[in-house]
């Protein structure tokens, strides 16, 4: 992608595209933030969009269609069976994906549900680079249980290393062979590792692994959802791609897996998901769960025109101006705040910005839920919803015991062409005060947790009075602003 230079020689990411239907956000005073905090639990899941001003909970869905993509869901082919829209799904698969079979699925996670279902039996071992948590709960509701093989690097937080998704080659090697390659029913590899800051791996790393799956007989699965990014990733920061194209980074990344899976409302800027494979006795395997859960073999529980707009979505990941997009913005975020002291997951990822709240809360333990406390406070100060990614999100073991995360972050996510610079710039004004502000944020607790993937939908108090103390220094500083 060719670089755009400005003449001041200001780093300043330029929009390669123009804003032709919009929605109006509301940004309201801080007031009526509290009272939404206390009426959502003090959870960002539980926020209506009224009270938000920039949406930055995930790019899930949120990112912007193209004109192609919304124009083709009006040509939607309606049929049960036999949809056409599905002959453009799969030959829009079999282009870009290089994958002649496809399972079509309502979003990501009921892929995962029905891999679990074919795969994974009690005492099995999953080892990944590193878990997703709808990835998670479905093995670990089939008595799976999953291997987190990262190397010691992805865990830094201010680091430069290009590659923290890459899997720890010997410890997957340690793995197969002390549980026996035979309860090894598939090795995952996540694109762009979303839990960690949204961190690619390299495409050797990923050849690394497809040597050690051969030499077990392994199955290895891609999840593929953050795959745009991580293939314009490669193409950024690995030697041997830097004349790369994306067409021939993903098709490369995708050869590599005997079965690929992904989330839609990611990848293809659409809704819905798929399973693909070359692979005819894995395909007739998993054939048979998608009827039984999604719907029929030629729209999987999509909307005819979902599966219009998937289709042109998936050749738009061949274009790096598009995909990009965020990853540049992100950059620009993290850079932005870094220079000002605030700690960042460094290098910037992909998906959204990644504010390290165990240390910013050093003083919130943490299972008081740190990176949840920053959310909510930075909700209360700004309008903006971003998304706790550390112990709230863990589920607890089966003895009731919560597993500390390994990192506290705040997601701020900058999903694919939604949000404008000066919107970006707000972001960072108001992180920068809250960082200079934070001994004011406290810790949370549940007041009702639910015993799955708690943080959706559980409830909880702030453990002081750390909120009002927090939004009157906010009106201290800010006055009459909103
Ligand atoms: N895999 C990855 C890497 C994901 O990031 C997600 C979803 C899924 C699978 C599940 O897909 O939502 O379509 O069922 N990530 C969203 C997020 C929820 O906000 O990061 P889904």
């Amino acid at each position: 992608m060719q670089e755009i230079k400005f003449y001041s020689g200001e780093n300043i990411p330029l929009e390669l595209h123009k804003v032709r239907i919009v929605q109006k956000l509301n940004l309201v005073p801080v007031e009526r933030r509290m009272e939404a905090l206390y009426e959502g639990g003090f959870n960002t899941f539980k926020l209506s969009t009224r009270d938000v001003f920039l949406d930055m909970l995930t790019d899930s869905g949120t990112n912007a269609m193209s004109d192609n993509q919304v124009s083709a869901m009006l040509r939607a082919d309606d049929a049960y069976a036999g949809s056409q829209s599905f002959e453009r799904l799969q030959k829009a698969v079999e282009d870009v994906l290089d994958k002649k079979y496809l399972l079509p699925v309502h979003q990501g996670r009921a892929a995962e549900n029905i891999l679990s279902e074919a795969y994974i039996k009690k005492g099995d071992i999953i080892p990944m680079n590193y878990h997703f948590t709808t990835a998670m709960a479905h093995i670990t509701l089939r008595g799976g249980q999953i291997a987190e093989l990262l190397y010691d690097e992805a865990y830094v937080i201010n680091s430069d290393h290009p590659f923290k998704g890459n899997m720890n080659i010997e410890k997957l090697e340690e793995v197969i062979q002390s549980y026996g390659p035979e309860n090894v029913p598939f090795i995952r590899m996540e694109a762009s590792t979303n839990l960690i800051g949204g961190q690619p791996f390299s495409m050797q790393n990923l050849r690394d692994v497809r040597a050690i799956a051969d030499k077990y007989g392994l199955l290895l699965v891609l999840d593929a959802s953050l795959m745009g990014e991580n293939a314009y990733l490669i193409i950024q920061r690995e030697e041997e791609f830097k004349n790369a194209d994306m067409e021939t980074v993903i098709k490369l990344m995708t050869g590599l897996s005997d079965i690929c899976y992904f989330s839609a409302r990611k990848l293809s800027c659409s809704r819905g998901g798929g399973i693909c494979t070359n692979n005819t006795d894995v395909y007739k395997k998993l054939q048979v769960f998608v009827p039984l859960y999604e719907g029929f073999l030629t729209y999987g529980g999509m909307s005819i025109r979902e599966v219009e707009a998937m289709a042109v979505g998936l050749y738009e990941v061949w274009d790096e101006t598009i995909v990009s997009q965020s990853p540049i913005f992100i950059k620009y975020l993290v850079d932005s705040l870094d220079a000002k002291g605030v700690p960042m997951v460094k290098p910037a990822g992909v998906l959204g910005a990644h504010v390290d709240a165990m240390q910013i809360c050093s003083h919130v333990p943490q299972n008081e839920y740190p990176a949840g406390a920053l959310a909510a406070a930075f909700f209360l100060i700004s309008g903006v919803r971003g998304m706790e990614r550390g112990t709230l999100s863990n589920q607890r073991d089966e003895n009731g015991v919560e597993p500390l995360a390994n990192m506290e972050l705040l997601r701020l996510a900058v999903p694919r062409r939604v949000f404008t610079l000066s919107q970006i710039k707000y972001v960072e004004d108001r992180m920068a005060w809250l960082y200079e502000n934070r001994h004011l944020i406290g810790g949370l607790r549940f007041i009702e947790e639910p015993p799955v993937l708690r943080f959706f939908m559980g409830k909880l108090e702030p453990t002081s009075d750390w909120p009002q103390k927090l939004m009157a220094k906010f009106k201290e500083d800010f006055g009459d602003s909103l």
